[in-house]
């Protein structure tokens, strides 16, 4: 008779732990932790699922089999490009995403993709109805006999019919409502979702069928979300955006069949979500020209440059001994902190009495520290309430002493704000030292009347700061 197990698992990291504790020992959360069983039946189960793997022995790597093509592509390149060229052959792919953000929407139009590709895509929908399902598959456009609806939320269920109907791709949507009737523990919970997941990994690769599920993301992490599982499936998606803005971007952050630094951009629309391929010039028609508080920055975006938006927004604090605000959207808050530490230390600029906002337009997130200086100035824009010139763009990381430092990349960079349009730009010190060869570029139909780009190269922030606004500067005024 085997054992019943106990351990506990982290909500947040998916550690675990022999005993309870009130903090993660892994990621040192807090209240994270949950009871974590392993009944015997599930236990039987994957016993069984293991006996039918047949028998494990070492083989040259010669002798394993090669498959002529392991690549599921999809029509959208923005989605091929995320999963490295297209979803693997019995690969277990987690989209994981806020609800509503559009998961569903996603993987129906990858689904639609695939029935014209390839065949039969098994939709299992434990979420919605099938009429739901339906309404929306017809929503995009498109309603194809291959696409094989099921409205089962029992993993056995599932898997038997994915071993039965062979189809080119499965989608379980989402793995929160799935259960295993082997496991004694609730729909949703870390136990379930585990177990769940864990039984479409092995049905996955021995059918070679490939799998998607959809994984629902709570703030408050209430439900078992996709980060328990993180290290279980071979990629992890996420689908984020801000549900009034149109974007919906997708972002790998595992991935054991690409890389993990692309991006894909979509826009959700009446009739669904479609590919944004240059998503610069989306952006681009957005952005409130030359505003105080503004700067634009050419991000880099895996091969991809972007140019975006960053605006901040000083306001005086709403009275004495109010805790200071600073809230940042779409960039990391600790960044923000220390960019404001150098503004106000090395800009000479005064923030302690004044609440910081400072949002990223379009619903695009910044990783890159080569924005570090386009915050500082539109920051420095705000204070002094003077925009930056027309046409100029900032690149460039700041030292704790105010000092640029030099990004990598500046070459594509340079080159994507002067296709665009733009005249100026504020570099790193020495970054100018290769030639910039951006002509090549100009006079492209697309920018107006561009010219060639001329780089202004600064060597610290008091002096971005006198590049960026020279008429304010020499009035003398420095409040
Ligand atoms: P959905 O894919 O159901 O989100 P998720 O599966 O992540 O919970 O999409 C939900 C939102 O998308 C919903 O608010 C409506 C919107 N939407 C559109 O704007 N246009 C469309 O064509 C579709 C299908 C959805
Ligand atoms: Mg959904």
């Amino acid at each position: 008779m085997p054992k019943t197990t106990i351990t506990f698992v982290c909500r947040e990291c998916g550690g675990e732990s022999l005993r309870w504790a009130g903090q993660c020992p892994h990621c040192r959360a807090w209240n994270t932790l949950e009871e974590f069983t392993v009944r015997p039946a599930a236990a039987r189960h994957a016993a069984a699922a293991r006996a039918t793997e047949g028998p494990s022995r070492p083989v040259p790597i010669t002798d394993v089999e090669e498959d002529d093509e392991p690549r599921v592509r999809l029509d959208w390149e923005e989605l091929n490009r995320v999963l490295g060229g297209g979803f693997v052959k019995g690969g277990l792919t987690l989209v994981g995403g806020e609800p509503g953000v559009g998961k569903s929407t996603l993987l129906m139009h990858a689904a639609l993709q695939i029935t014209a590709r390839r065949g039969t895509v098994l939709y299992a929908s434990a979420e919605e109805s099938a009429r739901q399902v339906r309404m929306r598959a017809a929503r995009l456009g498109a309603l194809a006999p291959e696409l094989l609806m099921f409205a089962e939320n029992d993993v056995e269920s599932i898997i038997g019919a994915i071993e039965q109907a062979q189809p080119a791709l499965a989608v379980v949507d989402s793995i929160q409502t799935v259960y295993d009737p082997g496991v004694d523990s609730a729909p949703g919970s870390v136990t379930q979702v585990r177990e769940a997941t864990g039984r479409l990994m092995r049905a996955a690769k021995q059918t070679g069928v490939l799998i998607v599920l959809v994984g629902h993301v709570t703030k408050e992490g209430a439900i078992a979300g996709p980060r328990v599982l993180e290290h279980m499936v071979d990629t992890v998606l996420y689908l984020e955006g801000e549900r009034r803005l149109d974007f919906r971007i997708l972002r790998a952050t595992k991935n054991r069949f690409g890389s993990t630094d692309e991006i894909g951009i979509f826009a959700m629309g009446e009739s669904g979500l479609r590919e944004v391929e240059d998503p610069s010039a989306v952006l681009l028609a957005e952005m409130s020209r030359s505003a105080p508080g503004t700067a634009v920055v050419p991000v880099l975006e895996g091969s991809r440059p972007l140019l975006v938006e960053i605006q901040s927004l000083l306001s005086a604090v709403a009275g004495p001994g109010v805790p200071l605000r600073r809230t940042a959207n779409g960039i990391d808050l600790n960044r923000v902190h220390m960019i404001l530490a150098v503004v106000e230390n090395r800009g000479k600029i005064a923030l302690n009495q004044k609440d910081v906002f400072v949002n990223v337009a379009g619903g695009i997130r910044i990783t890159e520290t080569a924005a570090d200086l386009g915050l500082a100035l539109s920051v420095a824009s705000n204070h002094h309430n003077v925009p930056l010139p027309d046409g100029t763009v900032v690149i460039g990381e700041l030292g704790l002493a105010g000092e640029v430092r030099r990004v990598a990349q500046i070459e594509r960079r340079l080159s994507e704000a002067a296709r665009r349009g733009f005249t100026r730009a504020i570099i790193p010190r020495g970054a100018g030292d290769q030639p910039h060869r951006i002509s090549d570029s100009a006079g492209t139909p697309d920018q107006g009347a561009a010219g060639p780009l001329r780089t202004l190269e600064v060597r610290d922030l008091a002096e971005a700061i006198s590049a960026a606004f020279p008429a304010h500067m020499t009035s003398g005024a420095n409040r």
